[in-house]
């Protein structure tokens, strides 16, 4: 898996290692970036996975990273997991809503995402899961099944033996929390409105502008290290700049002028230092609104 990957996963993956009878320290296999860089490189992960071989069960990756903002080779990794006989599944919680995903083609065997982030439900919206159809509409894979999973015709016979509904479907847990699914919908139906491609092309548009705003403060002396990949097809619309002193403050200062951004502390390296995370988001930012962050950043250099 992803090395510093977001808690949801790495506790889902250490608490399963355990459940199956091994230790997390030995049993799960990290992939990063190289000593000095900031973004992992494909041909890394696909490395390890050959490397390890026949006896990785999963390989659990981002779709794009919370961090860096990268979007990652979904199919590359898929296939190489697919080569030694693993699974593929990805954490697509920064990846749903804000690049064009292939899941079915790309051959992906599951994928998971909280619907929260580009997808505006709201804190606690609905999750998504994908779930490919050789293994959605395969009854006998074994699972830990939940009531809201069974055969809907059946549902209220309460009767023993789960009989699972076609594709993910048949992952229910329990039944579904309306009004959450209702703000969820209303996001959903402007989404259809827009379409990905457009939100794509003007997100990548967006983030290309920040980030060659930031480059060109950086020219003028300023220090502005941005972790996210230059390439368009390698980032989601997203900018990590790692601030290695004065970061929370700038982060204040953001805030009090409007700006919605994250700050997150640097608690891998241990540099003292941090990251201020922003995302241009196609729906609701304008160009306009890069410009006046950039002046913001520029005024405030602190
Ligand atoms: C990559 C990633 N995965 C998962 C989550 C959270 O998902 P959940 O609420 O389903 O645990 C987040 C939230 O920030 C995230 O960034």
């Amino acid at each position: 898996m992803a090395a510093g990957e977001f808690p949801s996963d790495q506790y889902a993956i250490e608490s399963q290692v355990r459940f199956h009878g091994f230790d997390p320290e030995t049993a799960i296999v990290e992939i990063g970036p190289r000593e000095g860089e900031d973004w992992v490189r494909t041909e890394d992960i696909v490395a390890t996975i050959e490397k390890e071989g026949v006896q990785t069960a999963l390989v659990l990756y981002g779709g794009v990273n919370y961090f860096t903002g990268q979007f990652f080779d979904v199919k590359a990794i898929t296939e190489a997991a697919h080569k030694t006989g693993a699974i593929a599944g990805f954490d697509m919680a920064h990846a749903a809503g804000n690049v064009i995903l292939k899941l079915h083609d790309w051959g992906v065997d599951f994928a998971v995402w909280c619907s929260y982030k580009y997808l505006n439900s709201g804190p606690g919206g609905p999750s998504g899961v994908f779930v490919h159809e050789r293994h959605g509409n395969n009854p006998d894979l074994i699972r830990f099944a939940g009531w809201w999973g069974h055969d809907e015709s059946q549902r209220f016979l309460m009767r023993k033996g789960f009989v699972p509904m076609q594709g993910a479907a048949g992952w229910q847990l329990s039944n579904a929390q309306i009004f959450s699914f209702a703000a969820h919908k209303a996001s959903l139906d402007i989404f259809v409105e827009a379409g990905m491609p457009a939100l794509r092309e003007k997100g990548e548009r967006l983030s290309s502008y920040l980030q060659f705003l930031i480059r060109d403060l950086n020219q003028q002396g300023y220090n502005f290290h941005l972790l996210t990949p230059e390439d368009p097809e390698a980032r989601g619309c997203q900018a990590s700049i790692f601030m290695s002193e004065n970061g929370q403050q700038l982060f204040d200062y953001l805030t009090e002028n409007g700006v919605v951004a994250d700050w997150r502390e640097d608690n891998l390296s241990g540099s003292g230092g941090g990251v201020i995370r922003v995302a241009p988001v196609p729906l609701y930012n304008r160009y306009e609104d890069v410009y006046r962050f950039v002046e913001l950043l520029k005024g405030n250099n602190a």
